[in-house]
């Protein structure tokens, strides 16, 4: 009778025109009940025609709108993702379990969500994509369980989790359900973090609270023009705050990736997107008990480094592109930036030497002078925690004239965001090497992993400057009362001025105290850094016992 129901069920479900067994083969069963030989063959033809079903989601018409919107499929961007033929999917033939608004005459095999595990340039992850196609990739009960079970899977036997997101948000057919079902995966998120890292992309709509899951997650990849992220859509901003904005405006990939700082990763299309994801998997370890992997290294054509020592404009206030100086450091082509759009005053990303994994934190002179504000400095606080929780050394390059002034800036909060920056460096046990290769002054000078604060190595360029503050405002302080009472004013400041600078504007008083261990010339820093990392490959450091430490959030 199970069987019977299962079967009329599937006849009449799925809202996609496809009948796979007629009444009349269930009545055959029922003629032809002790015939097991004929039951064996249509039992196999029917797991062959769910199988079907289950890969065609919400069916070919459904499938070619989705190819319209420029999009790719739940099981085409698996493909891409997946290294050939290692997909495995669990939860084929899952099915949701309400009855109300129509639902009991409409089901699709796998509830809108595809999951499953396999391996990405041969490492192993679990993975599930949202299939727009059915239901508009919303998430009801058995679609969360699913995912939960993937979440559950990929924390107890340590790989990387992925989320393919392109959904509706919550199943409105399924009301509270669907809440329960977000809350479920929100609670996992959560239970993951620092366990296992987890990606999401957004390939696709992801709106109200389902935007929380992807926020819980270590790293949001976007696509330009076909996703979009907002907790309330432009409909519900026009009646409360009377805006007028567009989706991709509001939440777009590109608002993301330069206003708001949600994302960390923007791509043209699916493809570069998966893409894109695969890179950073290659950076980062399985779990938080292993070790990043390491590529091949060929220490035969060692690289020339000389350019570094030309980096450095002859006049301290003229600006430089700090990536001149990651990329003349790490292995070539190795430097892949994360939020390279947002609080672009810093910069952080992947990068390798000698074939390791590192995590770069750099004060970008570029912008701003590189000093640290409110976004910058959660932007290197939060991935400062990432590399410390999977185990990826740190290296900081510091040119920083200290923090920025301003009432924007203290009204919102630079205080604690700056001690967020300050706390992921204090707190971080594994390796951390530090260059400065122009200004330290100030508070920025402590906050930038300083030895003060738990570094390994401290080195600076020789035209390094570390001090408590340039020597223009420190003479203004100090020799105020001696400039006032000069016959010459200017020329005093002028003459104080040289003297602080002679005195401070160098890194000899930093390095006779020990706080920087050598200054080395610009072309040594990749031999020092590599050498460093070696020596530190077995450090093992840890904080004192506590429950967790309470960040300034
Ligand atoms: C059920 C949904 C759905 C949803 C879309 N569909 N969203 N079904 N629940 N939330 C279905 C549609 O009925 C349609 O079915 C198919 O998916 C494709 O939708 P279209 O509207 O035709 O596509 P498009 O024009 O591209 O618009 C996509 C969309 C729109 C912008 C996502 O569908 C939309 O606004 N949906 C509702 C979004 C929403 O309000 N979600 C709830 C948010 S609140 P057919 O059968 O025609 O193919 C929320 C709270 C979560 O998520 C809280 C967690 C804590």
């Amino acid at each position: 009778m199970a069987f019977r129901s299962k079967l009329f069920f599937l006849e009449v479900g799925g809202n996609n025109g496809y009948t796979i067994f007629s009444r009349d083969f269930v009545s055959h069963r029922g003629i032809f009940p002790y015939n097991r030989g004929m039951d064996k063959e249509r039992k196999s033809q029917l797991l062959a025609e769910k199988n079907r079903l289950a890969k065609q989601g919400g069916g070919q018409k459904r499938i070619d709108a989705q190819h319209q919107r420029g999009k790719l499929t739940a099981r085409e961007r698996l493909e891409l993702l997946l290294d050939e033929g290692t997909f495995e999917e669990i939860g084929r033939f899952v099915t949701h379990r309400c009855t109300d608004f129509g639902l009991d005459k409409e089901s699709f095999l796998g509830d809108g969500v595809v999951t499953g595990y396999g391996l990405v340039n041969g490492r192993m992850v679990y993975v599930y994509a949202q299939d727009f196609t059915v239901f508009g990739g919303s998430l009801a009960e058995a679609h969360a369980e699913k995912i939960c079970r993937l979440l559950d899977m990929a924390i107890k036997n340590g790989a990387p989790i992925i989320g393919l997101n392109d959904s509706g948000g919550a199943r409105i057919q399924e009301g509270v359900v669907s809440l329960g079902g977000y809350a479920d995966v929100f609670y996992r998120n959560t239970k993951a973090s620092g366990v296992i890292p987890q990606l999401s992309a957004i390939m696709g709509p992801c709106a109200g609270g389902a935007v929380y899951s992807p926020a819980l997650t270590d790293f949001i990849f976007m696509v330009e023009q076909t996703s979009y992220m907002f907790v309330t859509g432009p409909n519900v901003v026009k009646t409360v705050t009377h805006e007028e904005i567009s989706s991709e405006e509001l939440g777009g990939a590109n608002t993301h990736a330069s206003t708001s700082g949600v994302s960390h990763f923007t791509a043209a299309n699916d493809v570069e997107c998966i893409e894109e994801l695969k890179k950073v998997l290659s950076y980062i370890p399985q779990n938080c008990e292993e070790l990043p992997p390491s590529l091949s290294y060929d220490e035969v054509g060692e690289k020339d480094c000389s350019a570094l020592n030309e980096v450095i404009p002859a006049l301290a206030s003229q600006p430089y592109d700090m990536r001149s100086v990651v990329d003349g450091i790490v292995d070539d082509d190795s430097f892949l930036e994360v939020q390279k759009d947002f609080a672009e005053n810093m910069i952080v990303g992947f990068a390798r030497i000698e074939g390791r994994s590192v995590g770069i934190v750099a004060n970008q002179p570029m912008v701003l002078a590189g000093v640290l504000d409110i976004h910058s400095s959660a932007k290197g606080a939060r991935f400062v925690r990432f590399c410390d929780a999977f185990n990826i050394p740190l290296l900081v390059l510091v040119d920083v004239p200290g923090f920025l002034p301003g009432t924007d800036q203290e009204w919102n909060g630079v205080i604690s965001n700056g001690a967020k920056l300050l706390y992921a460096f204090c707190e971080a046990t594994v390796p951390r090497i530090t260059v400065i290769t122009r200004k330290a002054y100030g508070g920025a000078y402590d906050v930038m992993n300083s030895k003060h604060i738990g570094a390994d190595l401290n080195f600076a360029w020789p035209m390094a400057e570390i001090a408590v503050m340039g020597a223009k405002g420190a003479s203004e302080i100090i020799f105020r009362s001696e400039i006032r009472k000069a016959s010459n004013p200017d020329e005093k400041l002028a003459e104080k001025i040289q003297e602080y600078a002679d005195k401070f504007e160098n890194p000899y008083i930093a390095a006779s105290r020990g706080y920087i261990d050598e200054v080395i010339q610009p072309s040594e820093t990749r031999k020092k850094v590599a050498r460093g990392l070696k020596m530190l490959e077995n450090k093992v450091d840890s904080m004192p016992k506590k429950r967790h430490g309470n960040i300034p959030l």
